[in-house]
């Protein structure tokens, strides 16, 4: 047996259900939201519903919230964060034309903490009534973000939330013009594949089939980024999902983030970027100094921290937050395959590393 802490969740297929659903996708509700292929689908489904406009976008945003928009001819902005992951009000506000377009908003936690707050959104809507407000959920889907503020549309990625090969939620408090959707199941498969390679490797430890299924990783979100069509959910991660106890993850999730945020909380180089375990509990995130150097004690020991992916000069020349986080932040995992004993661990490994790194720092 193989012991490896975070990457991509493995799975053993399903039989009956894949073999109920092969080829399928779903046209049902999940929580009242339409269930989408990724997050890139939902965001898609919004960016198709205007004509090329302006986008305002956190300029700590990843390739996959940015490429959507620009499939739809629309022109992206970034705007600033504040070193707490807030909206930048005083930049955000040097965006905003005067228009009678409209003008799409993005807005999200970062790793739960708050960005803005219900009245300046409810001042923002009533100042500007260009601005259509997309709030995006993918960081804290499962905890209460204390906010009542209605957005235009609220969107996140599922499928990092749970073990299913595929799956995005849309909410649409505004009604959809556009409501065809594509029907691949590709994607899906693809997916399930590699983490079902991955569940054997594990088991066996057969170093080829890693080589094999992370070549497919890194590879299969080329189906969604090359399709300008949002796709639906498929009926195998659909079914997966409904049949998952949500608050029995959400509780492991809090209880795994608050075990490492205690673990780490005391290490003078280690600055948590969320040091309340409920308010995300998608990762735990921090920054450190040496963070590559860090990774690459921590790779070869199985634990696999997730980064944002490089953002782009224009994204980093805005916004020194956004630069900082892409070049010095490491998120450990916590979700729901891991016990206590397994944050620990990770916890007691990040501590050794980050500490030998600074030691041979001051030699
Ligand atoms: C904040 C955020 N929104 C949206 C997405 C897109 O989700 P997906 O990868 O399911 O397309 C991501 C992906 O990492 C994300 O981090």
């Amino acid at each position: 047996m193989v012991k490896e802490y975070g990457y991509e969740y493995d799975a053993a297929r399903n039989t009956a259900l894949w073999n109920a659903t092969a080829g399928r996708t779903t046209t049902d509700t999940l929580w009242d939201a339409l269930c989408l292929r990724s997050g890139r689908d939902t965001l898609k489904a919004i960016a198709r519903e205007y004509a090329p406009t302006l986008v305002l976008m956190p300029a700590l945003a990843c390739d996959s919230m940015v490429q959507p928009f620009l499939q739809y001819g629309h022109t992206v902005r970034y705007y600033r964060l504040t070193a707490k992951y807030a909206v930048d009000l005083d930049h955000l506000r040097t965006l905003i034309p005067q228009t009678d377009m409209p003008v799409l908003f993005l807005y999200m936690d970062y790793f739960g903490n708050t960005a803005i707050d219900d009245g300046v959104l409810n001042n923002l809507r009533t100042d500007c009534p260009q601005l259509r407000f997309i709030e995006d959920r993918t960081h804290d889907l499962l905890c209460d973000n204390r906010r009542s503020f209605l957005p235009d549309y609220r969107m996140a990625s599922l499928r990092k939330w749970a073990n299913i090969p595929d799956g995005g939620l849309l909410w649409a408090y505004r009604t959809l013009k556009n409501i065809t959707f594509g029907n691949d199941t590709s994607f899906s498969e693809k997916r399930l594949q590699a983490q079902t390679m991955r569940h054997e490797f594990l088991q066996n430890g057969d170093i080829q089939l890693k080589t094999a299924f992370r070549q497919i990783f890194s590879t299969v979100s080329d189906i969604i980024d090359e399709d300008t069509i949002p796709s639906r959910m498929s009926a195998y991660a659909y079914e997966i999902a409904q049949a998952t106890d949500w608050e029995s993850i959400k509780q492991q999730r809090i209880e795994n983030a608050r075990v490492l945020t205690d673990i780490l909380h005391d290490n003078p180089h280690v600055r948590l970027i969320q040091p309340e375990a409920d308010r995300s509990a998608l990762y735990v995130p921090f920054i450190i100094a040496k963070r590559d150097e860090t990774q690459v004690q921590l790779s070869p020991i199985g634990i696999f921290n997730t980064i944002i992916w490089p953002l782009s000069d224009e994204q980093k020349a805005v916004c020194p937050i956004a630069k900082q986080t892409e070049e010095h932040m490491l998120a450990a995992p916590c979700d729901q395959r891991y016990t206590t004993a397994d944050m620990q661990v990770i916890g007691r490994e990040i501590n050794e590393a980050v500490h030998r790194i600074c030691a041979e720092e001051e030699l």
